[in-house]
């Protein structure tokens, strides 16, 4: 079997929604202090709908098919819906990782959260800092 499935590999070739939002309502970055990647989101939002979402990721393949899998999974959701995107869901809608890259979609689904949080944040929206707190990984300090 090979290493990265063709989902992985058309979204790490072809990355769906590169880039930035220069009047984005809620800017998330992320970072893994281990490899040193780092990832920035970008979201805009209509009456609590994300309408448009892009990111920049310096960082491994892996890290650039996670995100550009992210945006597409919150693009036209609800922001709370956002909220829940894990980094599995994102890991199997890419039809899977190999593990030692599973901390890459960690970076994506934190970098959806702390986009949401800037959202929040700057719009006065009440929430529960520790439904939206960004950590490392445990696979990360792990490595
Ligand atoms: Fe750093 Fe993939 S190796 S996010």
């Amino acid at each position: 079997m090979a290493l990265y499935s063709e989902k992985v590999m058309d979204h790490f070739q072809n990355p769906r929604n590169v880039g930035k939002i220069d009047d984005a309502d809620g800017i998330g970055e992320v970072g893994n202090a281990k490899c040193g990647d780092i990832m920035r989101m970008y979201i805009k939002v209509n009456d609590g709908i994300i309408t448009d979402c892009k990111f920049n990721t310096f960082g491994c393949g892996s890290a650039i098919a996670t995100s550009s899998m992210a945006t597409e999974l919150i693009k036209g959701k609800p922001v709370e819906e956002a909220l829940k995107l894990s980094n599995q869901a994102v890991v199997e809608a890419l039809d899977g990782l190999p593990t030692h890259k599973i901390h890459c979609s960690v970076l994506a689904e934190e970098a959806v959260r702390a986009a949401v949080k800037d959202y929040y944040d700057k719009n006065g929206i009440a929430y529960d800092p520790e439904a939206l707190k960004v950590s490392d990984c445990e696979a990360c300090s792990m490595e």
